[in-house]
């Protein structure tokens, strides 16, 4: 399997519990890297944007209210695989139905205040990265 890139967000109530640190261990001790990473707050347009296939959705309003209520991490990661891999450190959207020592597991609120976020597929890795970072932004490692 070849290298493959992830988008991912430590959302609001993770960065406001003092967690991004406890996420990155996660990302690294998993064999993905952090090879690019940025702390933003979200305005209601990109957050709109960025869930935009949700828009239609019940929940879609409290989710970008949500999603703006404070700062963001957001990083690129890279590893073999590192899509899936990433969904299965992250664990179910739900945190109830989580499996244990999964991120949402162990640092989610609730359904709607999950933690995490992790593109589902390669597509959607590319868009999502691409939202939020230029190509000089991010650094391929060399070692
Ligand atoms: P979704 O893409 O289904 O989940 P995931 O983040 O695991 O890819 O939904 C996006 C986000 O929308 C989810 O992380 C939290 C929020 N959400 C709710 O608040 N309620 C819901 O019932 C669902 C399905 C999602
Ligand atoms: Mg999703």
């Amino acid at each position: 399997m070849a290298l493959e890139r992830t988008f991912s967000i430590i959302k609001p109530d993770a960065v406001a519990k003092n967690l991004i640190g406890a996420i990155y261990q996660r990302f690294e001790a998993a064999g993905l890297k952090i090879v690019a990473a940025k702390m933003v707050h979200l305005s209601r347009e990109q957050a709109e944007g960025f869930y935009a296939e949700h828009s239609e959705r019940p929940f879609f309003k409290a989710l970008v209210d949500f999603m703006t209520s404070g700062p963001v991490m957001v990083q690129v990661l890279e590893g073999e695989d590192a899509v899936r891999r990433n969904r299965e450190i992250m664990g179910a959207t739900n945190p109830a139905d989580a499996l244990a020592g999964t991120l949402r597991a162990d640092y989610a609120n609730s359904i709607d205040e999950n933690a995490v976020h992790g593109s589902d597929a390669a597509a959607s890795a590319a868009r999502e990265i691409a939202y939020f970072f230029s190509d000089e932004e991010i650094c391929p490692r060399t070692r």
